[in-house]
């Protein structure tokens, strides 16, 4: 019974949520430029990832520890209102996924790279407006502030190694999916270089270079780090930290930028 009350629950905030966008806005959410775009709208990705942090949002950090009362809360919320688009594991494809455009993002990964306020500004706020334009509903005024700095918890434990929370009170939720796994994403990523290389974006060299400094970044991701700002200037501190700490030389860093915008630009990843 419960359960059919969720699945309720979430089909009328489904509805909600497009008669709303209809209703309040002039520009319909799913743009035929954005669905023409190949992988599902790479350069639109990259506008959402760039985007700047209102000023009411910039700079907060999560006031809430990761604890495991935290990441319990954040689990059954998780479930009860994002894994019917997001999917259980945060990786994008919950049910509802497949009929929307832009499509859901797979936040356990994203997250690594999103700081706190870009992360709880989203929730907050959801799709509205540019550069988003899509089905991401607000939740500002559903969830209070503990509620969502616990889904932020949550959704970054999701993508770590480190998850306790793999198999915890989120995973095994109704909805399917798959979970954050390393391996495939390392897979993915050297099948999506091979590529870059046979388009012509990449030298094999700049192949290289850019897997070594990607490396370097995952293995010092959020450690010790201010989780602050969209995702390039996430990157951009990370990066700083990295040369900072001698794992990577300046030049390195500077031909890592310029490599991502190539590969960004040539819409061979998000
Ligand atoms: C109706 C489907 C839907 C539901 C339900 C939903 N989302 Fe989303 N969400 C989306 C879509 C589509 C996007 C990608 C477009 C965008 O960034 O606005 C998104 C984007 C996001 C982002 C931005 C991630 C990034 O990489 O920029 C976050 C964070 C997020 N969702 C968190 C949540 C949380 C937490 C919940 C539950 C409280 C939730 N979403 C529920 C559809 C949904």
């Amino acid at each position: 019974m419960k359960k059919l009350m969720i699945i309720g629950i979430l089909l009328l905030m489904l509805v909600g949520c497009g008669a709303e966008a209809g209703e309040e806005t002039a520009v319909p959410t799913n743009t035929p430029t954005d669905s023409g775009m190949g992988m599902g709208g790479g350069m639109g990705m990259m506008a959402r990832h760039m985007a700047p942090i209102p000023e009411d949002y910039a700079g907060l950090s999560n006031p809430v520890a990761a604890d495991e009362e935290s990441l319990a809360r954040g689990g059954d919320l998780f479930t009860t209102y994002c894994a019917s688009c997001h999917g259980d594991g945060g990786m994008g494809d919950g049910p509802a996924a497949a009929t929307l455009d832009p499509a859901p993002v797979a936040i356990a990964h994203t997250s690594q790279m999103l700081g706190d306020d870009y992360l709880f500004w989203r929730i907050s706020e959801g799709g509205q407006g540019d550069p988003f334009n899509s089905a991401m509903p607000a939740w500002g005024s559903a969830l209070d502030e503990q509620a969502r700095w616990d889904l932020i918890n949550y959704i970054r434990a999701l993508g770590s190694d480190t998850a306790p929370s793999m198999g915890g009170p989120g995973m095994g939720g109704m909805m399917g999916g798959r979970t954050y796994d390393p391996a495939a994403e390392a897979t993915r990523q050297a099948e999506m270089l091979v590529q870059a290389i046979e388009q012509g974006v990449l030298t094999q060299a700049e192949a290289d270079l850019f897997a070594e400094v990607h490396a370097e970044l995952e293995a010092n991701m959020t450690r010790g780090m201010q989780m602050q700002g969209n995702m390039g200037q996430m990157q951009a501190a990370l990066l700083a930290q990295l040369v900072d700490l001698g794992h990577i030389t300046q030049a390195q860093a500077d031909q890592f930028n310029d490599i991502h915008t190539r590969l960004l630009e040539a819409e061979l990843m998000q």
